[in-house]
């Protein structure tokens, strides 16, 4: 690639165009490093034939640039290129490499296609057998111009045109509040496609859609009673004619090899009724019986706004071991999510068993965790040779599994795991000098895989699964970090918005699902609500992108507009159900949300913090009055707040460790408060052994809090803890993911006997965003990455980190290594961000684009 090449053009938060939701994709790209900052750019678009070209256009912007033409129209296709000036050169860049942005059925009545599903009685209180469906089709003897598929389906579906799979995408459609909004995806099958005959099919699922889902045993058909696919083929001759091939009552249903499917459950396959060939014309037709036909209102119908679940790793085993009874407990050494894929030989009727855990309990796997859901999966084998399966509509969590019912001797290289999340770009790396504190960071990531399943979930393993709003909302400064998540959350919180109550109320969990455990009905809770507010703004400053801040805004606005109800004129959030620092240690394992700090004091320090977060929000967007008002309800929330908390001298009423992380951290405190808390906050850390003591609310903000207060080795002795509970005791238990609780696993080996105890739960793992910042020393300090601040503050004993981030402008890097008179810091600036390197005991200074090596020995560049 020329070194002053810019990236190829990104489309709103996609880097794949095809069926993209709008006629007006907003374009994004990265700069090349070389050259320093972009002065101008033009954009080439190919339509239709023809090219336009913008001209030079004067400015920096490469993120979301509206799109420079006539809106795209329904399917309409168009190639996109990008060149740029950079500042140090007269002559512009090479184009970038073009990429492809196609529009997907953007008019609701471009949709021909009706829901399809089994023809046959079904009773909606029962389990009932997945449906398969399938139309064979002829094309025309003309040549094939482009195919497109679009497709979705009440339930989850896997199509296959001519015997192959569409697509490699798991669990589509994804979950969406569906009555409101259910995503379709595009694809280009012209390649699938045979002059002739042809035929399609799709399996089907019953997903969240229908599937039994939630708490207590679950609630079946949530969304409805039918399992129906919705798909629109549409094929293009050269000569200009279009042949359409929709869901109708022409389509055939019968069932296939899946008796029965769940996302909890697991699937039970037999592979004595596969027949690899049943989507091609070559299939028998017995069996196969007219469809039902249902309606949908197609306006309900989106194009994704993210990228599609998929696999993105497979595991073998490290360890095989066969229990005296013939059961095959498998060990992959890591704690994931995804489903297992097997290949087996024996004779017809064979039934292996599948099973799934996190942990082990005395040599077997302990289920009691997973609660409701069974994780089971059963494959019954052909007898005709080797046999390769992987359940297609279920995922699991799980570090082990057992086989039982395994023919013969098990082959290592038989069985692989296959990891399963939505498949988005990684974008943030960290890893320094203690192995144990890079262990912890692996675990957070894989947390955030594990969990980043279409909707960011609690825990991916137990009858719950579900997006709970706090835990997101403490996270997501880590995952945009980590990942390139905006579209995934976009996507989600338009659905939390959908679900927000007309008072203003978020939901604990979205989409919301019947059969809520009683001790949340849905109810306005500090923390959980907050994501209105709080993650909007995070994914802004992450990924820069306003409009997204503007589209949330008013379910921002809604929630601070209720709580502000709630508190009253004396603005304390006092009243009503909280579930406060949940999960501090000091609750016992039944009443997570009995920790030590007050809740009212967590309620009203969130209201503030969301209040002034929603001001910054009204600012951006050029909402000016709502701007000054929410700031000056910030500032009457802080004084009430000072008012009913803090004493003097700084001291808290509620004297714990969250309450001072919470006023320190959102700021609401005035300065000699501030250094007294701060005080207060590390004696306590001290007195406690810095063994850890906030849950879900104080941890992410623990190591900030005393960082900022001039107690950075307090932090670091809270880091590096490893006696129970402290972030880094899983290790010493052999953890690979983040637990749920601190004690998941209890020191004498026996797991917690609370009814939640989830061994893959991201939100304690949020203090990787500090690891981030203060270890590695990357900050972003202004919406969109367009200024950092390189600031490592070393201690611990660590002597050197390593952190890299691509921001929305290229990569940002940071290596630091001490030496023996300070550190010497290898920073990597990207064009068109203004950066500061802020280096212990030295004066910040500005860095421009580029590389630069300072050292703090002689407080200068080397
Ligand atoms: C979930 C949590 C959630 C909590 C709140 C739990 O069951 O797993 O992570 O935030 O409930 O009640």
């Amino acid at each position: 690639m020329h070194p002053l090449q810019p990236s190829p053009v990104r489309f709103e938060h996609l880097a794949d165009g095809l069926g993209i939701g709008t006629g007006t994709p907003r374009l994004s790209w990265t700069p090349a490093p070389e050259g320093g900052n972009q002065q101008a750019y033009e954009l080439e678009i190919r339509r239709n034939g023809l090219t336009c070209r913008t001209g030079r256009l004067t400015g920096p912007d490469h993120a979301f640039v509206p799109w420079p033409g006539e809106p795209l129209t329904s399917r309409e296709r168009a190639s996109v290129r990008v060149r740029t000036w950079p500042t140090a050169h007269r002559e512009p860049s090479p184009w970038s490499e073009p990429r492809a942005v196609e529009t997907g059925l953007l008019d609701p009545d471009d949709w021909t296609a009706v829901p399809v599903g089994a023809g046959w009685e079904e009773d909606p209180a029962a389990e009932r057998r997945p449906a398969r469906v399938r139309r064979d089709f002829l094309t025309d003897a003309k040549p094939i111009a482009h195919a497109r598929l679009y497709i979705t389906a009440h339930g989850l579906y896997e199509a296959e045109l001519n015997g192959h799979r569409v697509g490699d995408e798991a669990l589509a459609p994804g979950w969406t509040v569906y009555h409101r909004r259910l995503r379709y995806r595009t694809h280009d099958v012209t390649s699938l496609l045979v002059p002739g005959a042809n035929t399609i099919g799709a399996w089907l699922a019953d997903g969240w859609y229908r599937g039994k889902y939630g708490f207590d045993g679950g609630t079946r058909n949530i969304y409805g009673t039918d399992q129906s696919l919705i798909a629109q083929l549409e094929i293009t001759y050269t000569d200009g004619t279009a042949t359409v091939i929709a869901t109708d009552a022409t389509w055939k249903a019968s069932v296939g090899p899946i008796l029965s499917s769940g996302l909890y459950e697991g699937e039970n396959f037999d592979a004595r009724l596969d027949n690899p060939h049943w989507a091609t014309p070559a299939a028998p037709q017995d069996g196969w019986t007219p469809v039902r036909t249902g309606s949908r209102k197609t306006d309900t119908l989106v194009a994704p706004e993210g990228p599609p679940v998929r696999c993105t790793e497979e595991i073998t085993p490290v360890s095989i071991t066969r229990t005296p009874d013939g059961r095959h407990l498998l060990d992959f050494g890591q704690n994931l999510v995804g489903r297992l894929r097997v290949t087996a030989d024996g004779p017809a009727g064979t039934t292996l068993t599948l099973r799934h855990a996190e942990v082990l309990q005395n040599g077997e796997l302990a289920t009691r965790p997973l609660r409701d859901a069974h994780s089971t999966d059963t494959l019954v084998l052909p007898g005709n040779g080797p046999y390769t399966w992987e359940p297609r509509f279920t995922l699991h969590g799980f570090r082990y599994a057992e086989i039982s019912g395994w023919p013969g001797q098990l082959d290592p290289h038989a069985v692989t795991a296959r990891v399963y999340h939505t498949d988005m770009r990684r974008t943030g790396w960290f890893e320094c000098s203690n192995p144990m504190v890079n262990r912890l960071h692996e675990n957070v990531l894989w947390s955030m895989r594990g969990n980043f399943v279409d909707i960011p979930t609690d825990c991916p393993q137990r009858d719950e699964r579900l997006g709970w709003t706090g835990d997101l909302q403490v996270f997501a400064p880590t995952a945009g970090f980590l990942y390139d998540c905006a579209g995934m959350l976009d996507s989600w919180l338009t659905d939390v918005g959908l679900e927000q109550l007309p008072d203003g109320t978020i939901p604990w969990y979205v989409p919301v699902i019947p059969g809520e455990p009683m001790w949340t009905p849905i109810q306005p809770g500090a923390a959980w609500g907050d994501v209105a507010t709080l993650t909007p703004w995070v994914l802004y400053h992450r990924f820069g992108d306003l409009e997204l801040l503007g589209r949330h805004y008013p379910m921002a606005r809604a929630w601070v507009d209720l709580v502000e109800r709630l508190a009253g004129p004396d603005r304390l959030w006092d009243t009503g159900f909280q579930l406060g620092d949940w999960l501090d240690p000091a609750a016992p394992p039944d009443d997570p949300a009995a920790g030590r700090t007050d809740r009212y004091l967590v309620a009203t320090a969130y209201f503030a913090h969301s209040a002034r977060h929603l001001s910054h929000a009204a600012r951006e967007l050029g909402h000016s009055s709502d701007a000054i008002r929410y700031s000056t309800l910030a500032e009457e929330i802080t004084a009430a707040f000072q008012a009913r908390y803090v004493h003097k001298d700084g001291r808290m009423v509620s004297d714990s460790p969250t309450a001072y992380c919470l006023a320190i951290a959102f700021d609401l405190l005035d300065p000699s408060q501030r250094r007294a808390a701060g005080d207060r906050l590390a004696q306590l850390v001290h007195q406690d052994e810095a063994r850890i003591a906030t849950g879900f609310v104080g941890t992410p903000l623990i190591c900030d809090a005393l960082t900022d207060t001039g107690h950075l080795d307090t932090a670091y002795r809270l880091l590096l803890q490893t006696d129970c509970p402290s972030w880094l005791y899983p290790l010493t238990m052999g953890a690979t993911t983040i637990w749920e609780r601190w004690d998941s696993l209890r020191p004498d080996g026996t797991l917690n006997p609370g009814g939640m105890t989830s061994f893959n739960h991201y939100a304690l793992g949020a203090v990787a965003d500090w690891l981030h910042r203060v270890v590695g020393g990357i900050e972003v300090t202004a919406p969109g990455a367009t200024a950092l601040t390189f600031r490592p503050r070393p201690g611990g004993g660590i002597t050197w980190a390593r952190t890299r981030y691509e921001t929305p402008h290229g990569t940002a890097a940071l290596f630091w290594k001490s030496g023996p008179n300070g550190i010497e810091a290898h920073i990597t600036v990207p064009p068109n961000c203004t950066a500061v390197a802020d280096l212990p005991g030295t004066s910040p200074v500005t860095v421009d684009a580029g590389t630069h090596i300072l050292s703090t020995a002689n407080g200068s560049r080397i």
